[in-house]
């Protein structure tokens, strides 16, 4: 693969880089390498205002937020990633425990930033808690897709929150199954959601996602991206994709039976993908480096994730059905 620019992590989503090192052309190639939407929403026309003028606070993207989210302070950020990496500016040194393995930005962020990051499993968080300022979570996780109990964020929140620490969810998944999201919770001390529109809605090359937390933070937070963050057309879409209920509806339900596809004919090859989500399943495995070569001869690129004792893959959905017959194809020559 080629190089990646040096203190950047590994992520899913490098076809350009798969199809060099594979040579194969770009166009031959499936990408399942990342866990978004691969049917996203429709962007129509833009307007030529939304390129030529500068982004209004009063466009309308406030109303919809809020009647996507509920009212808690939102902040619109140019990806959640953006947030992911200005919050832990927003904390004087601090112990941080990060549920892990996970989604790697967040681990590197609060490092990058001098605090003190431990990486915890799932299970041994009660006995860090105590000793921690701020506790990061992803529900659901990446890559595994496991969805984490409300009972327990809810429980964690309040312990943090008594003692001024706070409790970061990353939901940045959640869409296709709201009732998991802590969104009722938005607002109350000690608590801060991140939320993007680049996987549910498709629409990773927009950059837009969303902070909702205490008015404090997220005035900071404000202050730390600064005016304009997110772009006029970024803004304009964004507004149109939170307001648009019955495309969000059918697709939740075209998630569900995809992941389900997905997951019934990783199993019907030999794979058992132990867990997962409506956008992609894992498929923890000793051999992922064997079946994520096998898969690329063919060009098909999903992600291999090399860490011992967590090797394994994560395969996204196809887009359609010419998609899934290569699928099919690849897998059933697979020797499990
Ligand atoms: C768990 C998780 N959170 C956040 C992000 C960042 O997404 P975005 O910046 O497109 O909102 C990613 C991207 O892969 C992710 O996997």
């Amino acid at each position: 693969m080629a190089e990646m620019a040096e203190g950047s992590l590994p992520h899913g989503g490098r076809l350009r880089a798969a199809a060099h090192h594979w040579r194969i052309p770009l166009q031959h190639w499936l990408d399942l390498s990342t866990g978004i939407n691969p049917q996203g929403w429709p962007v129509p026309e833009l307007p030529p205002t939304a390129w030529q003028r500068l982004p209004e606070e009063e466009d309308g993207l406030v109303m919809a937020m809020s009647a996507y989210f509920g009212t808690a302070p939102i902040l619109p950020v140019p990806g959640s990633q953006a947030a992911i990496q200005a919050l832990p500016r927003l904390w004087a040194t601090s112990r941080v425990g990060i549920v892990s393995p996970t989604y790697a930005e967040h681990a590197q962020a609060w490092r990058r930033a001098g605090h003190a990051v431990r990486e915890i499993g799932f299970d041994d968080v009660e006995r860090h808690l105590p000793m921690l300022d701020v506790l990061v979570v992803v529900n659901p996780d990446n890559p595994s897709g496991a969805l984490r109990p409300l009972a327990q964020l809810q429980a964690w929140r309040a312990g943090l929150a008594a003692r001024g620490g706070c409790l970061v969810v990353d939901e940045a998944f959640i869409d296709a199954t709201p009732a998991h999201s802590l969104i009722a919770e938005a607002g109350r001390p000690g608590l801060v959601l991140l939320r993007s529109l680049g996987k549910f809605w498709g629409l990773a090359g927009l950059r837009c996602g969303f902070v909702l937390g205490p008015r404090t933070i997220i005035d900071a937070l404000h202050d730390e991206v600064g005016p304009w963050a997110l772009s006029h057309p970024a803004r304009w879409v964004a507004q149109r994709a939170l307001a648009d209920a019955a495309w969000q509806a059918s697709t939740r339900e075209r998630l569900q039976r995809d992941s389900a596809r997905l997951a019934d004919l990783l199993a019907a090859n030999g794979l058992e993908s132990t867990s997962g989500c409506a956008l992609f399943r894992w498929l923890p495995l000793g051999r992922a480096r064997e079946l994520h070569d096998h898969c690329a001869r063919k060009a098909i690129l999903v992600r291999h994730f090399p860490e011992p004792p967590h090797t394994g893959i994560r395969i996204g959905l196809p887009a359609d059905e010419a998609g899934w017959e290569k699928l099919a194809d690849v897998l059933g020559a697979w020797q499990p």
